[in-house]
């Protein structure tokens, strides 16, 4: 653990200790016409009393936005802690209808990332179709605004290192018939109209993403008590 002294280049995350403590996001949210079109209060002040010495979880507070780059100066430490990244992943109406909100949440868990948001949302037209934007041109596209719109759906915030293309690993291919075995879709889907959960596929829409469904308050920033025991 001394070794992880250097993480971060700053004396205030010397301890082995601090090295996991939350930092604060300073999540300024620049305000996107989504925002206004749905009136949705996006609150754009800093959390500065929750500022703390970056971690092995956070994004730097004085780079909102930006990737961490981390200072570590031991090679086998570098590719294994230098991307922290957030993801958004939501348990769409079929995942909220079936049951499979604790299933999903808790393979997240297990793996090791860390929670920063959650909330039971009934979601309007215009942010599925802003959220699926990419999507308008796709003869799929009603049928999958109507799918997103058809009842309460389940929005998460993860966070951790290389956590984007993990969770795309753990929620599996797009037809679950393709997915494989172990993953979400693999394991309890058969139908790519139903296929319980979404996941962000680049680390920009997993910012883009979580700032279109979650207002700032509802971010939370905290240290989980096993990170100790998840990273060395
Ligand atoms: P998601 O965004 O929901 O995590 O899914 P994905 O990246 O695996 O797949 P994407 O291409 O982004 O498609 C978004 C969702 O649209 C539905 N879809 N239907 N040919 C079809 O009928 C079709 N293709 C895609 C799926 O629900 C897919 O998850
Ligand atoms: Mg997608």
């Amino acid at each position: 653990m001394e070794a992880l002294a250097v993480y971060g280049g700053s004396p205030s995350c010397a301890s082995s200790s601090s090295l996991f403590r939350s930092s604060a996001a300073d999540r300024r949210r620049s305000k996107n016409s989504l925002s206004h079109n749905l009136n949705l209060r996006f609150n754009h002040h800093s959390l500065a009393a929750f500022h703390s010495p970056s971690h092995l979880f956070s994004r730097s507070p004085s780079r909102p936005h930006t990737l961490k780059k981390t200072h570590i100066f031991l090679p086998h430490l570098i590719a294994s802690m230098e991307q922290v990244e957030e993801t958004y992943v939501m348990v769409k109406p079929d995942g909220v209808q079936r049951g499979l909100v604790g299933e999903v949440i808790s393979r997240f868990e297990k793996k090791g990332f860390k929670l920063t948001a959650l909330k039971l949302f009934q979601c309007p037209k215009e942010l599925a179709e802003e959220h699926y934007k990419d999507l308008k041109s796709k003869s799929f596209f009603p049928k999958l605004i109507n799918y997103i719109t058809s009842g309460p759906v389940v929005c998460m915030a993860w966070e951790g290192v290389g956590v984007v293309a993990s969770a795309r690993k753990l929620i599996g291919a797009t037809n679950p018939l393709q997915a494989e075995p172990g993953t979400i879709r693999g394991d309890l889907a058969v139908q790519m109209g139903r296929n319980v959960v979404h996941g962000s596929d680049s680390p920009e829409n997993g910012k883009r993403e979580i700032d279109l469904w979650f207002k700032e308050g509802e971010l939370c920033e905290w240290t989980p008590a096993q990170a100790p025991w998840l990273v060395e």
